[in-house]
């Protein structure tokens, strides 16, 4: 086939991971044993509680047919609705304020169609989930990157800013909890952020999809709770990493009523929304919250510490981080993050991803996911760490 891919699909930067997923296969094809702290896709089931609910719901054939609404099904908009107000005190209305969508990678994605012709900015972060730089492309849009410095706790600096990106910007990217570094934001910087957005006129995207995953009684806020955040902001929720739901494709939006709608307009062209039966799995998950997520956050937090406290037996200079699964950890002295994750793979056996895969500002950095791809989880931080010590014994930093 020689007709050549639409121009924004040449344009898109190469598959990040695919010199580290051709250097993998290759080593298991030798035989070699790898211990996966690569991808951040939960290893452990989804709750038999949203299976049954699921179940139940594919029975009935008025979950059979298109979702007419457009927005999602009352009922799932509803229990939506309650979560946020016991989970963050804000009042989100299920008529107009709340999106479905298929997973929040989607409506990422569609937010940007929402709003960006050619020529027009977009703020983002770096290093980032690469959807909002590459949908910004798409629409031929200039993503501006942000730095997420480390001397500031991974938080972009909204006023180094210049002066001609905020006039020109339409949107701004955050996610908080954030991948990769597992840093946080407090309410002081999204109360700022909410303030910027106003006084430069662009609409907010918050990314929240890892806003339930945290540690040490943490509890991550949503930008809504900032007073004025409903004129300009959106937040994009996921089942993914809550509920174990990668695989289900569904989550939410919630936002001011025109951002909403702008992103259901371009949702009502694109796609024909979620299968009932599984926005009716959601609202299982979503009653279920309470009596779940205790266990959920207390696992990882059990593989955080491992981790966390194995690296640092080793000199790394890291704390652990507040939420999310990942730890973000500096490379030692004399590696590019590229390299040094080649090295912990090649020698050690240890699959984790170099931070430059997540833009310029990554570099420095290894992700190590905590979604750990194996049956044993300490076992298997045990292992990377004893394979380190013996493979690494002079690491500086
Ligand atoms: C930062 C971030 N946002 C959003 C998503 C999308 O998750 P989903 O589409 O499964 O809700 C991911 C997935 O890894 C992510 O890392």
């Amino acid at each position: 086939m020689s007709l050549p891919r639409a121009q924004r699909l040449q344009r898109i930067p190469p598959y990040p991971f695919r010199e580290v997923a051709i250097l993998t296969a290759r080593l298991v094809a030798e035989g070699r044993e790898i211990l996966d702290f690569g991808i951040g896709d939960p290893d452990m089931p989804t709750p038999g509680f949203v299976i049954e609910a699921l179940a139940r719901a594919a029975q009935d054939p008025a979950t059979h047919q298109y979702d007419e609404s457009g927005y999602g099904i009352q009922e799932y908009k509803e229990a939506i609705a309650r979560f946020a107000a016991r989970r963050f005190g804000v009042e989100v209305s299920p008529d107009g304020e709340i999106q479905s969508c298929i997973g929040s990678k989607e409506a990422l994605a569609h937010i940007v169609w929402a709003y960006i012709d050619p020529g027009d900015m977009v703020l983002v972060p770096d290093p980032a989930y690469s959807v909002y730089k590459v949908q910004t492309m798409w629409c031929g849009g200039s993503p501006v990157p942000m730095p997420l410095d480390p001397d500031r706790g991974f938080v972009p600096d909204l006023q180094a800013i210049p002066l001609g990106v905020r006039r020109r910007a339409k949107l701004l990217f955050l996610n908080y909890p954030n991948n990769p570094t597992g840093a946080v934001a407090d309410r002081e910087f999204l109360a700022e952020a909410v303030e910027f957005a106003h006084q430069w006129d662009l609409i907010l995207c918050h990314d929240a999809a890892y806003c339930e995953v945290a540690y040490d009684g943490f509890e991550p806020p949503s930008i809504l709770e900032v007073d004025g955040a409903r004129d300009v902001c959106i937040e994009f929720h996921s089942f993914s990493k809550t509920f174990n739901m990668t695989g289900w494709r569904v989550g939410w939006a919630m936002g001011g009523k025109e951002i909403v709608d702008a992103l259901s307009t371009v949702k009502s062209n694109v796609d024909s929304g979620t299968f009932m039966a599984i926005q009716r799995a959601g609202i299982a998950a979503l009653d279920h919250y309470d009596s779940w997520v205790g266990d959920l956050r207390s696992r990882y937090q059990e593989r955080r510490d491992a981790l966390v406290s194995g690296l640092q037996s080793l000199g790394w200079p890291l704390e652990p981080p507040k939420a999310a699964f990942y730890v973000w950890a500096p490379v030692p002295k004399g590696y590019t993050s590229l390299e040094f994750s080649r090295a912990l793979l090649e020698k050690a056996g240890v699959l984790t991803i170099a931070g430059s895969a997540y833009g310029d500002y990554g570099e420095g950095f290894v992700r190590w996911s905590l979604t750990i791809q194996a049956e044993d989880k300490l076992g298997t931080i045990e292992r990377a760490i004893e394979a380190i010590a013996a493979d690494f014994p002079d690491l500086t930093w």
